[in-house]
């Protein structure tokens, strides 16, 4: 069982994103990173997200992706409420929007089997 602060390191595979308290943490081949959970856009739960082929953070719902090192949107969302599909202007506004309004970023680092939060 994992505390707020912590997770194992066995239930964090290459590539998963896990939700521990009020962060998304996750494994980017190896290097562990944590993010505040709402999506910039309209507050998915990032937790549930995934790791892409270039270690971004995918939201779940619409697909922004986010450097997980920043917290910065680095490309923003394809749809919006219920839609799902190009929405061009708008995917750029919501991403310069997203490169001011960060995630917060928390270290995690391995401590034995554990993947911690600082
Ligand atoms: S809620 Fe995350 S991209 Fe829309």
């Amino acid at each position: 069982m994992s505390r707020p602060d912590r997770i194992r390191a066995a239930d964090l595979p290459p590539g998963a994103v896990r939700r521990v308290g009020d962060w998304a943490v996750g494994n980017r081949d190896g290097r562990y990173f944590a993010v505040s959970r709402r999506c910039r856009h309209q507050l998915a739960d990032l937790s549930e997200g995934s790791v892409d082929a270039d270690g971004c953070l995918v939201c779940p719902w619409h697909q922004s992706r986010y450097d997980v090192r920043t917290g910065e949107m680095v490309e923003g969302p394809h749809g919006f409420l219920g839609y799902h599909g190009p929405t061009p202007g708008y995917t750029q506004l919501i991403a310069l929007l997203g490169r001011i309004a960060r995630l917060r970023v928390r270290r995690a680092v391995r401590r034995g089997d554990d993947v911690v939060l600082e």
